[in-house]
């Protein structure tokens, strides 16, 4: 099967007093057609980068350069202008953030801003529209979808505002969807509705998903195949049935077993040390500074190349063995 996105060799960097300092070094991952892509790493390791840089919206304040490219259903966005790219965004490739807040307008009723979505993207407009926005609201659990569309942003719950915002991004049924720690701050009850709508809506769609979380279990149950990031590195990339057991790459493998370990006499396990700065210069593997347990003499000199098996590939000079 064909892929419909391919990072390839794909970097970011910002500019900042005369140095350039890199964010995402070349990445290379693919999405089929619908498939749900876990993204998993530490907090600073680039996820929201990524999925930004993939549209190119990001928000830094400096000076960014891309290197390599990107291509949906093979045609390079890195090559695009930003009227083509604004064609793409929200309707071929569509993104959810983390606080729906930042990203719904306070003074505009929900349906005029859903609607909106479909004006910008020459979709329907007039009663059409209405009746597209009132069937995009039952699809995300509202029951009464009139009522909601009449209201303002700061009538709804944290939880309501995310499913409108999941509304908003799918009602152009796009290819992709990039969602970025999307339930993070909302309770578990919630977030299990969220995910699950996520999941309905997309399969029904044939939507492709790029699932950036926290949380290891949220990974494991809705992914196909995760991509665990590391200080701008894609480390390793794994099925999921084959995620616990078959994960070749020591930071994988540490990662896993700290998020999936039970909390002792009140203690979180974690991964001794901290991910590098960005503007660190760092030789050979980034893990072995962190202990790696399997580190070797090259692990200091020399940054291992991406390998690829049957099931997945990683970077590492030193693997775990593959598990009989
Ligand atoms: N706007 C910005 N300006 C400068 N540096 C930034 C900016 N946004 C992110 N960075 C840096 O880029 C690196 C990657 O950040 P990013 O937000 O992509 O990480 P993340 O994996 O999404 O982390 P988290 O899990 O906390 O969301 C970090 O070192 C961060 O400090
Ligand atoms: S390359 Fe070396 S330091 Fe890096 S993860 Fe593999 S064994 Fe550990
Ligand atoms: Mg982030």
């Amino acid at each position: 099967m064909s892929e419909l996105l391919r990072i390839e060799d794909f970097s970011f960097s910002y500019r900042h007093r005369n140095t350039t300092i890199s964010i995402l070094k070349k990445l290379d991952i693919l999405i089929f057609p619908g498939e749900v892509v876990g993204l998993v790493g530490e907090s600073g390791s680039g996820k929201s980068t990524l999925a930004k840089a993939i549209l190119r919206i990001p928000d830094f304040k400096y000076e960014v350069s891309y290197k390599g490219s990107i291509y949906l259903n093979g045609n390079d966005l890195m090559q695009l202008n930003d009227t083509q790219l604004d064609r793409i965004r929200g309707n071929e490739i569509s993104i959810i953030f983390q606080d729906p807040l930042s990203y719904l307008n306070p003074m505009f009723t929900i349906h005029r801003q859903i609607k909106e979505v479909l004006k910008h993207h020459e979709i329907a407009n007039g009663i059409v529209a209405d009746e597209m926005i009132r069937r995009c609201l039952l699809n995300v659990s509202f029951n009464y979808p009139d009522r909601i569309m009449r209201s303002y942003p700061f009538e709804l719950s944290g939880g309501m505002r995310q499913r409108i915002m999941i509304c908003m991004a799918m009602i152009t049924r796009p290819k992709l969807l990039i969602a970025d720690e999307v339930t993070s701050s909302l309770d578990a009850l919630i977030e299990k509705e969220i995910l699950d709508n996520i999941n309905r809506l997309c399969s029904d769609y044939g939507t492709s998903v790029l699932l950036i979380s926290h949380n290891l279990p949220t990974i494991l149950k809705y992914a196909n195949r995760i991509a665990i990031i590391y200080f701008g590195h894609i480390v390793e990339i794994v099925h999921v049935n084959n995620a616990q057991k078959g994960a070749r790459h020591p930071y994988t493998k540490a990662l896993f077993s700290c998020a999936l370990a039970k909390v002792k006499d009140g203690v979180f396990p974690f991964i001794e040390g901290s991910i590098p700065k960005p503007h660190d210069v760092i030789v050979g593997c980034p893990f072995h500074l962190r202990n790696c347990p399997r580190a070797i003499d090259a692990c200091r000199t020399t940054l291992p190349e991406m390998e690829s098996y049957d099931e997945g590939s990683f970077r590492c000079h030193n693997p775990y063995p593959v598990e009989g």
